[in-house]
């Protein structure tokens, strides 16, 4: 189960200068003083303010949760710091729920035509949570930013996280850090989650975590990844389903389709010794499990260094082979290109797409591969699929199962 944690700092750095200016007043807020809680003149601000200015210098302190959404028409200029109070009993018991592989957030953010910008940070104060984690590993910890049913925003730069039930929103020049100073380490912290959302565009940033970069989740449909720099990164690049999501649960039907993902001069680098996946599809088989569809997908443009996978589809996750072969993925798999993937891998397979018996994985083409074991002569594998490209002489003939 991969949750989506908190608690990093995000800087924001898009500047002011490209928002749209509202007519109507402008509010600026500092903080109320050592001790006290920002949270309530925040949310009254943004309810009542076209624009609302953090200036620099200022940090808030948000002791308790931030709801803003139904908003319309508003420009959050964040200059300074909004830090969230690690009160980890508080977040515990009033972090917003979301049932979605069972989440917490501190802050819900939602409504029509929001621009967030100014280049401050949202401070999760994140190590206070990788602390209490490493003794309490059911300990649900929040994500900063929650867009909630939001429509048309643009340089939004913080949410560093959980795009749920989004339409039109893009993400522009962000950077997330999620760093631990303690040997408690930053488990967790996926950069972006996008759920049930359309349109989605992120691009020109820098992740700093410790997990995914950017991991699409079912119906996650018409998204577009740029120039993204993702570094150190221990789990996966770019992913496109989850452990918990794409036809695990029966019944369900996921979707997760026209996502591009272009790389320009992106660099990977996987510095740790658990680093694993590059360029990710994995989808559940076996007997009741749900169903789902992977279309019209571009991996292109990754530069790798020491990933354990750069390249993998699983459609057999978590699955042993005889389940697998017994009971195919009900994740049907179509129209898939591996473009332009460089970059060296920790072990002798560099590419490893797997897919389920019956012909459930069409159309996936490799083109201009380079990738390289760190010695000897890497291993291309693949299972149960016709491969199309320049890059498909690379792979043996594909196992049949
Ligand atoms: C990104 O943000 C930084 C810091 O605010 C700014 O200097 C830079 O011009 C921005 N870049 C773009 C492409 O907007
Ligand atoms: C933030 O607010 C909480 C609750 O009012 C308070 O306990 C805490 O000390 C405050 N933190 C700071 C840094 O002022
Ligand atoms: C947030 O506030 C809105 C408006 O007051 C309310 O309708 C909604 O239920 C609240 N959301 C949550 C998750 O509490
Ligand atoms: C661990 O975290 C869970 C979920 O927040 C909480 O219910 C439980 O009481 C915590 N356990 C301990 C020992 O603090
Ligand atoms: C998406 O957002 C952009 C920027 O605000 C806006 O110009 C565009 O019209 C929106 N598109 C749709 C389909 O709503
Ligand atoms: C995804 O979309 C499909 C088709 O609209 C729908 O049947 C399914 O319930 C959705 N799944 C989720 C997790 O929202
Ligand atoms: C395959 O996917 C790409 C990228 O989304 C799209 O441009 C193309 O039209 C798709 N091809 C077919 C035959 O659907
Ligand atoms: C592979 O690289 C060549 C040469 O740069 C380019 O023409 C071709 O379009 C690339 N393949 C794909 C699928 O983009
Ligand atoms: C691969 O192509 C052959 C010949 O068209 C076809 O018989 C076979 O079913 C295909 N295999 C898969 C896994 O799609």
């Amino acid at each position: 189960m991969r949750l989506v944690f908190p608690s990093l700092l995000l800087a924001l750095t898009v500047s002011a200068s490209q928002a749209t200016h509202s007519p109507h007043a402008s509010c600026t807020l500092t903080a109320a003083g050592s001790g006290k809680d920002d949270s309530p003149a925040f949310i009254s601000a943004m309810q009542s303010c076209s624009t609302v200015v953090v200036p620099t210098g200022t940090t808030l302190n948000i002791s308790t949760r931030l709801n803003t959404t139904g908003l319309s028409n508003k420009h959050l200029s964040l200059q300074g710091t909004m830090r969230f109070n690690p009160n980890i009993p508080y977040w515990s018991a009033n972090g917003f729920p979301f049932t979605f592989q069972t989440q917490i957030t501190f802050w819900i953010l939602g409504g029509t035509n929001i621009v967030v910008d100014g280049g401050g940070t949202l401070d999760g104060a994140g190590q206070a949570w990788y602390d209490a984690f490493a003794s309490n590993s059911s300990l649900l910890r929040p994500i900063t930013l929650t867009l909630f049913q939001a429509t048309t925003m643009i340089n939004s730069p913080e949410w560093f996280n959980f795009v749920n039930e989004g339409k039109n929103v893009t993400f522009n020049n962000v950077t997330f850090t999620a760093a631990s100073t303690s040997s408690n380490g930053a488990s967790n912290t996926d950069g972006w989650d996008i759920y049930r959302s359309d349109q989605v565009t992120i691009k020109n940033s820098v992740i700093n975590n410790g997990d995914d970069c950017v991991s699409f989740k079912p119906n996650t449909t018409n998204t577009v990844v740029s120039n993204l720099n993702c570094t150190p990164l221990p789990t996966v690049f770019l992913q496109l389903t989850s452990a918990s999501s794409l036809g695990q649960f029966p019944g369900v039907f996921d979707i997760v389709e026209n996502c591009d993902s272009y790389w320009d001069q992106v660099t990977l680098f996987s510095l740790m010794s658990n680093a694993q996946n590059g360029a990710r599809i994995k989808a559940f088989a076996g007997s009741g499990k749900g169903s789902g569809s992977v279309k019209n997908i571009v991996f292109s443009g990754f530069i790798e260094s020491a990933v354990d996978n750069p390249v993998v589809i699983d459609q057999c996750y978590m699955t042993d082979a005889a389940d697998c072969t017994a009971f195919p993925s009900n994740v049907v798999i179509n129209n898939v290109t591996f473009n332009m993937i460089s970059g060296t891998s920790t072990g002798k397979t560099v590419a490893s797409l797997e897919c389920s018996p019956d012909s459930r994985c069409s159309n996936i083409l490799v083109e201009n591969f380079s990738l390289k074991p760190p010695s000897g002569t890497a291993t291309y594998a693949c299972q149960n699929v016709n491969l199309t490209g320049n890059a498909a002489s690379l792979f043996p003939a594909c196992t049949v199962t």
